[in-house]
């Protein structure tokens, strides 16, 4: 049975996970389009209050998609109207494990839904990984997006030759941005200090070592065209286990698999033109050891032949033997983001994420009452910003059936406006939408100046001052 006062929900991380959370909770009188037709999966009013450890809200909208790439940002015109809905709070700069624990939501709220994403990276397990001049792609995404946590690094940009581990959508976009014309990188929104350091690269080559073969990269094929149109840019694939025309058909790969390759064909046909820089494609590569003493100067790269794996059905890389090595003053890790955990919260280490079944969270296999996961937290990082929309869903679908089943513990302890006390005291510095929204309008003036979307904030005392602004 519900009762009659509204369900009080936190969604912890404001990313496009918890904001699809939410706008599925404060779903309009219309419904949600589900299965090809508009029903309604709210039943019952229902107030949403979306804590987000930083200042400001879309997580990896803001602090990972390229800034070369503001069209993929538009979504937060959704979210926006989903803020406006009845029912919603934003408490910014609040982080759930430090400012307000797990248990401490579990009794303020009928339900929680974990959408913190994955804020830590996979690791090689190689020799090296740790020298100074090698980092995740993660640091150096947040980075060159003015993400607070890493607006500090000191990424050392006066090395020639870069190398980029992994052939997924993130690679491309580190090498993308590694060689982008400055005159391109300044009408974007990219960190001012990662602008300046951009300027003044000496990067000239950018390789990017994938470890299985040309039909195996997770790239997209629009992420893997736009190098191609790069403006002063050499691509080079190495192709000497390219298959030619003809070789593969689609019985072997899909579609966008054979588009790839074509590609890559053609980029290897493509004559060099001695262009200031150039992207490197080298497959059937892993790096074996980070080689350096102070700090990297380069890696000893294996090559690699495929085989059957068996546990997977993939095919896997081993190493044939063959080593080379390679100078770089500069290696990125983009081989995947990694979930860390929250003190409190069940959270399985090998894969990075917090257990669940249909959304719920698992604690030794056992539901947790009133406890829900969404976005990458739940299926590990993989995924584009619309893959977190079922995803949400799929989650709001579970809390709804456990309502209607009388799961959910029904919190009664605080209301909702002692709720926002609490948090306040805990966090003086609290950001709500309308600090948000001044952030937004600042950073957005002062880049009209200059003829670019925005110029971000990038660490927490700024953004908090300028939140203030509009009390
Ligand atoms: C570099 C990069 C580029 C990408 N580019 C694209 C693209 O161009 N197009 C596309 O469709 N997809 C892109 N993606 C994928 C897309 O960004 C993800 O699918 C999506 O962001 C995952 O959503 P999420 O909400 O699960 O996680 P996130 O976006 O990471 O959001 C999690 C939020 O939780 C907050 N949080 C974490 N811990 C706490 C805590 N303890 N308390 C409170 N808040 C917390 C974080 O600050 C963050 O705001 C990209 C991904 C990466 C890594
Ligand atoms: N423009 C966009 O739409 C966009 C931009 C960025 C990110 N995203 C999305 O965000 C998600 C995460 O992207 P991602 O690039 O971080 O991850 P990803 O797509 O999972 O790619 C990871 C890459 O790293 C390789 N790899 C993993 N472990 C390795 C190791 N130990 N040594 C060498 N290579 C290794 C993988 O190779 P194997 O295939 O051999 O495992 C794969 O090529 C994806 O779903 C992506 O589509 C989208």
């Amino acid at each position: 049975m519900i009762d009659s006062r509204p369900f009080r929900v936190a969604i912890v991380g404001a990313g496009p996970a918890g904001m699809y959370a939410a706008r599925h909770l404060l779903e309009p009188p219309a419904g949600t389009y589900l299965d090809g037709r508009l029903v309604n999966l709210a039943t019952c009013p229902v107030e949403v209050d979306v804590l987000e450890r930083l200042p400001t809200p879309w997580g990896l909208i803001r602090g990972g998609v390229a800034p070369d790439h503001p069209e993929k940002k538009a979504i937060t015109r959704v979210f926006d109207e989903v803020v406006r809905r009845p029912g919603f709070r934003f408490f910014g700069n609040v982080e759930v494990g430090r400012d307000v624990l797990p248990q401490e939501l579990s009794a303020w709220y009928d339900a929680v839904i974990y959408a913190v994403g994955a804020a830590g990276d996979t690791h090689m397990g190689i020799e090296g990984e740790d020298l100074p001049g090698c980092y995740s792609a993660r640091e150096f995404v947040a980075w060159y997006n003015g993400h607070p946590d890493h607006s500090d690094l000191d990424i050392d940009l006066s090395v020639e030759r870069a190398v980029v581990i992994g052939n997924g959508n993130v690679a491309m976009d580190v090498a993308r941005i590694l060689t982008t014309p400055i005159d391109v990188l300044e009408r974007t929104d990219i960190a001012d200090y990662a602008l300046a350091a951009l300027r003044a690269s000496r990067v000239r080559e950018v390789i990017v070592l994938g470890r299985r073969g040309h039909l195996h990269g997770a790239f997209n094929n629009p992420e893997l065209e736009e190098l191609g149109e790069l403006p002063g840019v050499d691509i080079v694939v190495e192709g000497e286990d390219l298959p030619g025309d003809g070789e593969v058909v689609l019985d072997d790969a899909d579609a966008a698999t054979l588009r790839k390759v074509d590609t890559l064909r053609r980029y290897a046909h493509r004559p060099i033109v001695g262009h200031p820089r150039r992207i490197v494609l080298r497959f059937l590569t892993s790096p074996v050891e980070l080689l350096g003493h102070d700090r990297v100067e380069g890696l000893l790269a294996s090559r690699n032949h495929l085989e059957h794996d068996p546990a997977t059905g993939r095919l896997r890389a081993r190493p044939t033997g063959e080593e080379a090595v390679i100078d770089a003053g500069l290696v990125l890790r983009a081989i995947g983001y990694f979930g860390t955990p929250i003190a409190g919260l069940p959270f399985d280490d090998h894969k990075g994420v917090i257990p669940s079944a249909d959304g719920r969270v698992l604690d030794h296999g056992t539901p947790v009452p009133g406890t829900y996961v969404t976005g990458w937290v739940k299926r590990g990082p993989n995924g584009i910003i619309g893959t977190n929309k079922k995803c949400a869903r799929d989650t709001v679908r579970s809390f709804w059936a456990d309502a209607h089943a009388g799961r959910l513990p029904r919190a009664d302890t605080v209301d909702a406006p002692t709720v926002r006390e609490i948090v306040k005291q805990r966090q003086p510095a609290l950001v709500e939408y309308d600090g948000w929204k001044a952030i937004d309008h600042h950073e957005r003036q002062s880049g009209q100046v200059l003829g670019r979307p925005r110029i971000k904030l990038t660490n927490t005392t700024d953004l908090v001052a300028q939140a203030r602004c509009h009390q």
